[in-house]
């Protein structure tokens, strides 16, 4: 049999020992052409179920559903052949119970082929994460501001910038870390608190509003393509994809409407006989 070709997907032990190392990099991905374009270039992509709110333009991320999840994860599956991909329990679907959690990451692994599966909180989901590591279920956790959790912070607030937070959020890195987790994103949190627990902590952290300091980092991909007209203070813009795409659409319009599109080279010309006759 000829040696496979195809690229060898990042693994859950080679991300767990970039701990302190080479930074990791994660994106947000949810589709197929941009999973193709992100793959060379990331170690992890994340089917996060901030997609509720970026594909699908709801509020917060409570609306996500396990089947809204499987759907994204696999069109992002079929062109992500190096990156490990990661997908979002959405809310819901692991608070419950361990067994609970286990059968929903259960259905995403096998329906979608991902690696692993993202889910929120601290100390209160570590026997969760604990259940689900034992079960052969990487699992990266999600600490800080975790959005699923809206209602009950009240809103989308940073975490930790006052020193009586740190003791409890330190506790939630420390739980889910013995739990078993292979990473944990660090969302929304003081910089010297997310500085202090990556050096805390021996697995890697993600970071995103968090610190420079973190073992990897992770964006929102629509937010650094300029795609979110109010990105959080967090994000770098890398390019400004929603005035080019205005652009482009406003020229597609005017050249609709002058009959200037199509032209000569977009359409067919009839086959000529002799083309007809070869088949
Ligand atoms: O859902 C998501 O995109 C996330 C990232 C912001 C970390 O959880």
């Amino acid at each position: 049999m000829a040696p496979s070709t195809a690229p060898k997907r990042i693994t859950v032990p080679e991300i767990r020992a970039r701990k302190g190392r080479e930074p990791i990099v994660v994106l947000t991905c949810y589709h197929a052409h941009t999973a193709r374009l992100l793959d060379e270039h990331v170690d992890i992509m994340l089917v996060g179920d901030s997609l509720g709110m970026v594909m699908h333009g709801m509020e917060t991320t409570l609306g996500v559903t396990l089947d809204l999840m499987i759907l994204h994860a696999n069109a992002v599956m079929r062109q992500a052949k190096k990156a490990l991909v990661t997908v979002d329990l959405p809310f819901g679907t692991y608070e419950e119970s361990p067994s609970v959690a286990f059968r929903n990451a259960v259905r995403v692994m096998q329906e979608t082929g991902c690696t692993a599966v993202k889910l929120e909180g601290g100390t209160r989901m570590a026997e969760t994460i604990h259940y689900l590591t034992q079960r052969g279920i990487p699992v990266m956790a999600h600490i800080g501001l975790t959005p699923q959790a809206v209602q009950v912070m009240g809103g989308f607030r940073t975490q930790g910038r006052s020193e009586s937070e740190w003791p409890a959020i330190e506790a939630d890195a420390q739980a889910v870390s013995d739990a078993g987790a292979f990473a944990v994103v660090m969302e929304g949190m003081a910089e010297p608190l997310a500085s202090k627990i990556t050096r805390q902590i021996p697995i890697p952290t993600i970071g995103i509003g968090a610190s420079p300091d973190c073992d990897g980092q992770v964006l929102v991909m629509e937010d650094m393509l300029g795609l979110n007209p109010n990105p959080p203070r967090f994000v770098r813009e890398y390019a400004h994809l929603g005035p080019e795409i205005e652009t482009a659409v406003r020229a597609f319009a005017a050249d609709v409407r002058a009959r200037n599109f199509p032209g000569k080279e977009n359409v067919y010309a009839m086959r000529t006989a002799a083309a007809v006759k070869k088949g």
